[in-house]
């Protein structure tokens, strides 16, 4: 273990933080020549004026995730379960991210949108001192509406200004690299933008692991269907299921928001997958040939803020004639409503492969039960997150993992600006920040950077920013917050901050 590669990075970092704000958090070992990227995130607002653009008065527009893509902050888009490679000793990094996000705008007479363009499956490759991000890209063409499809196109070029990439160890982590858009990333924006105009800043942080050694089926591995002798239950019976659904993106950061000023606490097995909800341990039946499943699941979520106690238990899925339900006991403060019918969804997609059925981000809208648990701040027939399902069919079979957003993300969730806010890191942003902070520390005071990163590891404290958010500009209005929270569904008041739902005027009820 040679101190140099900290010394290199270190004042690699305090060159940085002066120039640019873009900051590798380096630490000392260096030994290992490659590591597996196994888990982590990035977090990247792609362009935050082309969010203003088309959420705005122009394009009347909004955006929608896509598999697992969160929202973390300011106008931050949150790709997560990163996966690829790192070199210690030649300071190279090339990590993919899952999750996807589509802009959709310009709504057409038909309901089809002229401006309809995603992006997803961020990769960033970092060697030899430059760094390129590409994604899976996809746009609508102006004139024609001709749909252009591309994998993997280099999009962005991030500047690291000299950002020392040598000697890291997990999790490496990036803040506020500058990214300007390439020639190929210029063809997706109608002509808009120009190659070379600046993008948003790039921050991700990812574990590290030793190559050589072989990982057991770990919670970031894609779901595997072994090719094991399938043993199929007696009588439709499964044995695992679960539910992922988020309820609604633009709920969970009016509860965690301003207006709310509340959180959510999960209970009795579900999980938090970041961007969605996993009701686990499901029970029941499926008939692959009728296409039917009826299944109960574990777990729940309790929404709680400034009047507003909603508390989902018991969530159960019927699918019948390719439709799905999702009912739920709705418990708001002291009264309980057994299996109300809350979204339906489209399950014509139900398939079963390798032991496994699934049925992947179902759209869903809300029921006229599911409008009156909402008290009626959402009317039936309102877009709601959509309904994943998984079915393990036999003892082999594994479900999906739930978005890995590696070792220093908070489980918790994110705490949405509203447009009035500077915009602060997310709670989820804190370890990384502190760490950054921790870092300026480290330089001026001549300590050693593994004693402080251990230090970093604990308890994440509230951190000063060394480098802004991004985003925090005046003129940008924080697009991907949610501004169009719904009043709470047990108030009266309710502030009128509405804007056409990303969703896309998916019907949010006029306040009360
Ligand atoms: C019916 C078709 C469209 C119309 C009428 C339209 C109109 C406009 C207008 C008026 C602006 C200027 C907005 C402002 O300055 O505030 C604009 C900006 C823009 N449009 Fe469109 N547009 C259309 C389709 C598209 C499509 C298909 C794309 C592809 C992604 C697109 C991407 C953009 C971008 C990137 C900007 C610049 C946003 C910014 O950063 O300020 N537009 N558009």
């Amino acid at each position: 273990m040679s101190a140099s590669p900290v010394r290199a990075s270190a004042v690699a970092v305090l060159a940085t933080l002066a120039a640019l704000g873009a900051v590798l958090l380096p630490a000392p070992a260096a030994q290992a020549a490659g590591r597996t990227v196994e888990g982590g995130r990035l977090d990247w607002g792609i362009k935050s004026s082309f969010q203003s653009y088309v959420t705005g008065p122009v394009a009347k527009g909004g955006f929608k995730l896509k598999n697992g893509a969160a929202t973390a902050g300011g106008s931050l888009f949150r790709f997560h379960s990163a996966s690829g490679s790192y070199d210690p000793d030649g300071g190279s990094l090339e990590a993919s991210f899952s999750g996807g996000v589509t802009f959709q705008g310009h709504q057409k007479a038909d309901g089809t949108y002229e401006l309809d363009m995603s992006v997803s499956r961020p990769t960033v490759k970092i060697g030899g001192g430059s760094g390129t991000l590409y994604v899976d890209v996809s746009s609508k063409a102006k004139e024609g509406g001709a749909v252009t499809t591309a994998s993997q196109v280099p999009f962005a070029k991030l500047n690291l200004g000299g950002v020392n990439m040598k000697g890291g160890t997990s999790p490496v982590a990036l803040a506020n690299v500058p990214a300007t858009l390439t020639d190929q990333g210029a063809k997706a924006f109608a002509g808009y933008y120009a190659a070379g105009a600046q993008l948003d800043p790039v921050s991700l942080s990812v574990d590290v692991k030793a190559a050589a050694v072989e990982q057991p089926a770990s919670p970031a591995a894609s779901p595997s269907t072994p090719a094991g002798s399938p043993s199929p239950q007696a009588a439709g019976q499964f044995t695992d299921a679960a539910v992922d659904w988020g309820v609604r993106r633009t709920f969970r950061e009016y509860v965690t928001g301003s207006i709310g000023q509340g959180a959510w606490k999960l209970a009795d097995g579900a999980q938090d997958g970041g961007a969605l909800f996993r009701f686990p341990q499901g029970k029941g039946a499926y008939d692959g040939a009728k296409g039917t499943l009826d299944a109960a699941f574990a777990g729940s979520v309790h929404f709680t803020g400034a009047h507003l106690d909603l508390k989902l238990a018991k969530i159960t899925a019927k699918v019948e004639n390719g439709k799905g339900v999702l009912s739920a006991d709705v418990t708001t403060g002291t009264d309980t409503k057994p299996a109300v019918p809350l979204v339906e969804f489209d399950a014509k997609g139900l398939t079963a492969e390798g032991g496994l059925a699934t049925l992947a981000e179902a759209p869903a809208t809300l029921t006229e039960g599911g409008a009156q648990a909402f008290n009626s701040m959402y009317k039936a027939g309102t877009e709601m997150d959509p309904v994943s399902l998984a079915v393990a069919l036999d003892g082999t079979a594994k479900l999906p993992a739930l978005p890995n957003l590696g070792s220093t993300a908070t489980p918790s969730a994110p705490s949405p600006p509203t447009a009035a806010q500077p915009a602060a890191p997310s709670s989820s942003n804190t370890g990384l920040y502190a760490a950054l902070a921790i870092a300026v520390l480290v330089l001026a005071g001549g300590a050693t950077f593994l004693t402080l990163r251990n230090r970093k590891n604990q308890a994440p404290h509230t951190a000063p920013t060394p480098t802004p958010a991004p985003n925090a500009s005046a003129e940008t209005p924080a697009p991907a917050a949610g501004a169009e929270a719904p009043a709470a569904p047990a108030a009266g008041t309710a502030d009128s901050s509405d804007s056409p739902g990303p969703s896309g005027g998916d019907g949010a009820a006029p306040r009360g």
